[in-house]
């Protein structure tokens, strides 16, 4: 197929970990260094689109041609998510979100006390911002492309999440070795996307993650504009 140019199309990328507050100054995160979404955002943006990247806290310089929303915690992520991504072409969530929050943060810095080896944290479910998208009705909802990031089984878990979350495509990673993609400027991905009469699969080699956006995002330029992919 040729190189899709996409002059008039919107696409809202998540990146980045996000961070569930314990108190004022601690929280709970992940390793997500934001190279992958970022690098998605840059091969979007040099295809003609107009990108919206919603990023978690990184250290990374914003792509050009890149708007950039900041967010903290997931219920941000997901308020902006659903802001940005209704009416929007494609949303692709690159993100690692914290699946569960605290359900009270501390007002005030938790103190050690003594006599008391342990503390008990109540974790309560984050709402799940790429599901809530993938639900939205037919006419403001985009096309939508999640990630699974996988330590075992990476096919058959690839495969319950693009059903169970109602996407159109999905992009499984091994996630198992220390050190291999999170933070890591390379990246092997397993495609599994929606087809009329089924499902379709494709395996990329490890390469740079901004060579492997690049063909994410032609690939889902493909099954937006002929209902498959190569
Ligand atoms: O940032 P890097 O260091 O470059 O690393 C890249 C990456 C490993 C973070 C990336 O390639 C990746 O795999 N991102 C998804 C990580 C993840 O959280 O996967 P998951 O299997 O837990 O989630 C599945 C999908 O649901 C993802 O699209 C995720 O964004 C989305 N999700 C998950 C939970 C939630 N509450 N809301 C969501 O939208």
């Amino acid at each position: 197929r040729p190189t899709q140019s996409s002059r008039s199309r919107h696409i809202v990328i998540t990146a980045g970990p996000t961070r569930e507050a314990l108190d004022p100054v601690r929280y709970l995160s992940n390793h997500s260094s934001g190279k992958m979404g970022y690098a998605l955002a840059g091969a979007a943006a040099r295809t003609g689109a107009r990108v919206s990247l919603i990023s978690g806290p990184v250290n990374l310089p914003t792509p050009a041609g890149v708007e950039r929303i900041d967010v903290d915690s997931a219920a941000q992520m997901h308020s902006a998510a659903q802001r940005l991504a209704q009416g929007a072409d494609i949303f692709i969530g690159c993100a690692a979100v914290v699946d569960f929050r605290v359900e009270m943060p501390a007002e005030h810095k938790i103190k050690k006390r003594q006599n008391e080896d342990s503390l008990t944290l109540i974790l309560v479910k984050n709402p799940d911002i790429i599901a809530d998208i993938a639900a939205l009705p037919t006419a403001s909802r985009p096309l939508v492309v999640g990630f699974a990031a996988e330590t075992q089984d990476v096919e058959h878990y690839a495969r319950d999440k693009l059903a169970r979350k109602g996407l159109d495509m999905i992009v499984a990673n091994d996630v198992s070795q220390a050190g291999g993609v999170f933070g890591s400027d390379d990246n092997a991905a397993w495609l599994l996307w929606k087809t009329p009469d089924g499902q379709a699969s494709e395996a990329l080699p490890s390469q740079p993650k901004t060579r492997l956006a690049s063909d994410i995002i032609q690939r889902a330029l493909n099954l937006l504009a002929f209902g498959e992919t190569p």
